[in-house]
């Protein structure tokens, strides 16, 4: 993160604590590095932002700016792309349980590709088609039963996944006998999502030979969505991939892949979240009492689960440092907890930190996938505001939830009968 630990402070003072904290020259040069990089000379290509890692308005405004596609998965996703004018084209909507109302905004905005979980969602689609006179591409996510050994809530493609159709199921190929009639949907090719937080390249690779055998059952050249999940560095022993070398070792292995099975593609997709946002984004607290005990110390801050439940949710491990104290002696261990009423509401347990005090600030790393998007009023919580930083500069992009804004959905209407 390039935000000095003096402009941390500056941040906190002007914005208030808890702050999600954006480091916007980091993420544009991250964007950069997979549109530079992820490129062939023998199918086009395309990155989509996978925005449930982190989605407003002035995010989905950057990624729009920037040139990338988007991946959305509910109808308030889309909305969101809706409001900053993303061309619909570029937008791909996934998910396994989307609504009719959800499937007829997207088609009513002339979205480009569906990413069609189910033969149900199929037939729902094509029927929603035919009724407002539309065509819609559809790629199929499919469950090749990789093993990214990643946590097994955020590991997708286990044959126990809730997500995509096997690709040897009697569903798959009821899906693919669909088109032979007068269908509305457009058979565009398949996707695949191995899981998230993934290091371990062996496990795309085996992905793109599985999803490149499925394709040569079909003579035309398709799209082939690998989907994301590119791990990223929250601690020490988390070892990412340099973004450069991760595109071109996968585009290297898609080229072989196709020549060894004598495959053609049209297109070639990847879906990067967490590792456009993940290290971008920090978290900045402030310390309010403190408690020692023989066994513990505990520093308690102003957030918590609420702002970020991924420690509660997936035992999710974090770096932090006390802000202005980053080059003292980490001589004392604590660990930083929350200020809801759940006894796991801990964001980091057991790290070494200097002697700090009421009021000092804790500043948490990698916190902007997954965090603000996971955020939750628990307690009434109110959701910290998000500031985006660039050359020096602060912009809020996300105001401070209120007090008022807790209640404005609450009414005390009058009683009608059943
Ligand atoms: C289908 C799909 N694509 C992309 C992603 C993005 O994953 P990540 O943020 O780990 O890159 C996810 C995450 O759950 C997903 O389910």
């Amino acid at each position: 993160m390039s935000i000095s630990h003096q402009q941390l402070g500056k941040l906190a003072d002007k914005f208030g604590t808890p702050l999600y904290l954006y480091d916007q020259n980091a993420m544009e040069s991250k964007i950069k590095a997979y549109l530079d990089n992820f490129k062939s000379d023998l199918f086009q290509t395309g990155v989509l932002y996978a925005s449930k890692a982190f989605s407003c308005k002035g995010m989905i405004q950057l990624v729009k700016d920037m040139g990338m596609c988007l991946d959305v998965v509910s109808g308030g996703e889309l909305y969101v792309a809706q409001q900053v004018g993303f061309d619909m084209n570029k937008v791909y909507f996934h998910g396994n349980n989307k609504s009719k109302s959800e499937l007829e905004f997207a088609l009513s905005l002339d979205i480009g590709t569906v990413v069609v979980d189910n033969y149900q969602e199929l037939v729902l689609l094509d029927k929603i088609a035919k009724d407002l006179g539309k065509k819609v591409k559809v790629l199929f996510r499919l469950n090749i039963g990789v093993d990214a050994h990643t946590h097994k809530y955020i590991s997708t493609a286990l044959f126990e996944s809730k997500f995509g159709m096997m690709p040897d199921s009697q569903e798959f190929a009821d899906c693919m006998s669909y088109f032979s009639g007068d269908a509305n949907v457009v058979f565009d090719g398949i996707h695949c999502h191995i899981g998230s937080q993934v290091f371990e390249i062996n496990a795309y690779k085996l992905a793109v030979d599985k999803m490149v055998a499925i394709l040569k059952q079909w003579n035309t050249p398709l799209t082939l969505n690998i989907g994301g999940g590119f791990g990223v560095r929250y601690t020490n022993e988390d070892k990412p991939i340099d973004t450069a070398e991760l595109c071109k070792m996968l585009i290297d292995y898609v080229h072989k892949a196709l020549d060894e099975q004598k495959v053609s593609i049209n297109k070639l997709l990847i879906e990067p979240g967490r590792s456009i946002v993940g290290e971008a984004g920090s978290t900045i607290y402030t310390i309010g009492f403190t408690k020692q005990i023989p066994t513990k110390s505990f520093y308690f801050v102003d957030g918590g689960m609420t702002d970020n439940i991924r420690p509660a949710l997936y035992q999710a491990k974090y770096d932090c440092d006390v802000v202005g104290k980053q080059n003292e002696p980490k001589t004392n261990k604590v660990t930083i907890a929350g200020k809801c009423c759940e006894s796991g509401d801990l964001i980091i347990e057991d790290v070494m930190l200097p002697p700090a005090k009421s009021g000092d600030r804790i500043v948490v790393y990698t916190t902007g996938a997954y965090g603000y998007s996971m955020s939750s009023n628990y307690n009434k919580a109110t959701t910290p505001a998000v500031v985006f930083v660039k050359d020096g500069n602060a912009k809020l992009v996300v105001k401070r939830q209120t007090y008022q804004d807790l209640v404005a959905n609450d009414v005390n209407d009058d009683w009608s009968q059943l």
